[in-house]
């Protein structure tokens, strides 16, 4: 068998940049018979030449000089493996200008300047391939663009984030504390080197306004996917949704009837009884519904070492592939469509709302004359514990317009007997799934 050999370049080599080493290391023998070529690892950029070469027990690939790789003939894919915008934006602009082919991680890049890039590499017949951006190990860019276009989609949505779903597990099932848990997903590698970007909701902004585009062939930028994080949730949430038969998870939700697109990022309430309530720790699961396929769920690691790198190294194959047969650039950006962004105001959802209070008579019937004069629904309001002379309110409310709930709360609010609104979480709603078990 003729193998064609391929030089590789590696952009960096910290938790992923290492895992995709050992994986293509660990691939070199079978790679030939599963892509007809070779890929040959023949330098590693870096800031830290001595850490890196530690790591590898190998100096003579490491550099920290871009010129060494853009300037050799014999490297046609560059892994990049650094994260940020900058230098990585640039480093990757040299590389398909210099006909070389991408694979990159990079979600923040890629939800800035998707567009930009595939046109970029699509004038110099480049690959630029990014399925570790969004899900890890996941395999959903891959199958969004090949396997499921045949479809209008119209929902994908999902646990994206692996740092925040590993905090949340431990937070509901060992009762750790929050900050106990993002130091161990530190540890493990699955956060972002500034974890804000996790817990803020920020990284799975970035990966739902990815997958959006793809799956709605419409661009979605990150500004355009609301976001709200995860740290105003409390120990007393995640109880109380215990208590009714739900889990708290970080969803990222798009939508779309095919003249709109709703994008959100939010902390919900999931029904026990639905499968992305057993979706825990770093695993990460992305549910997509067609007008063919109906509905398909993907699930696996969504950060780590390996099993990013596993993504990354698929890439890999696929542009090796390309390179035997001569056809790089097949698949270039499909944002054919120019959809509006549903203001966040008109979008519906179901909600639970914590509102401490006095504890006093006819409080609670006070509260239910306000969302009826807002034509706000209520499924369920419960008086809960007591804490000296205060109590908690918990209200569920019906599917609701979301800028009707907020005037809402609002009113609530100004209540003389209203001592703090403690949370608004959105509850999951899906035909198959209600939170009707959801009692006190
Ligand atoms: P990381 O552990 O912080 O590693 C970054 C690497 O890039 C380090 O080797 C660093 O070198 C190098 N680097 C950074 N800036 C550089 C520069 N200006 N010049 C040269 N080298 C530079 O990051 P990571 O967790 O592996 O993440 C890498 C990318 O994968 C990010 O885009 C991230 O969002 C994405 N991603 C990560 C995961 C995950 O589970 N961690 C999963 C999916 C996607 P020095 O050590 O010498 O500074
Ligand atoms: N920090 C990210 C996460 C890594 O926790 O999901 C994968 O993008």
């Amino acid at each position: 068998m003729e193998i064609r050999k391929i030089g590789v370049a590696l952009l960096g080599l910290g938790t992923v940049g290492l895992g995709t080493y050992k994986v293509l290391m660990a691939q070199q023998e079978e790679m030939p018979y599963k892509t007809g070529a070779q890929a040959q690892i023949r330098r590693i950029l870096v800031r830290n030449k001595e850490k890196a070469a530690a790591k590898i027990g190998n100096a003579e690939l490491i550099t920290d000089c871009f010129d060494d790789i853009i300037n050799d003939d014999s490297i046609e894919i560059v892994i990049e493996l650094m994260g940020g915008i900058e230098p990585a934006r640039t480093y990757i602009e040299a590389a398909l200008r210099a006909g070389k082919h991408v694979v990159t991680a990079n979600k923040d890049l890629i939800a800035s300047d998707h567009g930009k890039l595939m046109d970029l590499a699509k004038e110099n017949q480049c690959d630029l391939m990014f399925e570790a951006a969004v899900a890890g190990a996941i395999p959903v860019i891959t199958p969004l663009k090949q396997s499921l276009a045949a479809n209008h989609l119209s929902e994908v949505m999902g646990i994206v984030n692996g740092t925040t779903n590993f905090i949340l597990t431990k937070m509901s099932q060992e009762g750790m504390e929050f900050d106990e848990a993002l130091a161990l997903a530190t540890e493990l590698g699955y956060a972002e080197a500034d974890p804000t970007a996790d817990i803020e909701g920020l990284d799975a902004c970035r990966k739902v306004s990815i997958i959006a585009s793809i799956a709605f062939n419409s661009r979605v930028s990150f500004d355009d996917v609301v976001t709200e994080g995860i740290t105003k949730l409390s120990a007393h949430d995640i109880r109380y949704a215990k208590e009714m038969g739900c889990t708290i998870k970080l969803i990222g939700m798009a939508h779309s009837d095919g003249k709109a697109i709703e994008a959100y990022v939010a902390p919900m309430l999931i029904p026990e009884n639905h499968p992305l309530a057993s979706v825990n720790d770093s695993y990460n699961a992305v549910f997509v519904r067609g007008d063919a396929v109906d509905d398909a769920m993907f699930l696996g690691r969504g950060a780590g070492e390996l099993p990013t790198a596993s993504a990354v190294v698929g890439d890999v194959f696929d542009v090796a592939r390309n390179i035997v047969h001569g056809c790089n650039g097949r698949i270039s950006c499909t944002c054919f469509k120019h959809l509006p962004i549903v203001p966040m105001d008109d979008v519906y959802s179901k909600y639970f709302l914590r509102v401490e209070v006095e504890d006093k008579i006819g409080v609670l019937a006070d509260m239910a004359d306000v969302f009826a004069g807002l034509q706000v629904s209520v499924e369920q309001i419960i008086q809960k514990r007591k804490r000296g002379d205060s109590t908690d309110i918990v209200v569920i409310t019906d599917k609701v317009r979301e800028g009707d709930f907020k005037k809402a709360v609002q009113c609530i609010a100004k209540k003389p007997t209203t001592r703090a609104i403690r949370s608004t979480i959105r509850v999951y709603t899906c035909l198959l799934y209600t939170s009707d078990a959801a009692d006190d």
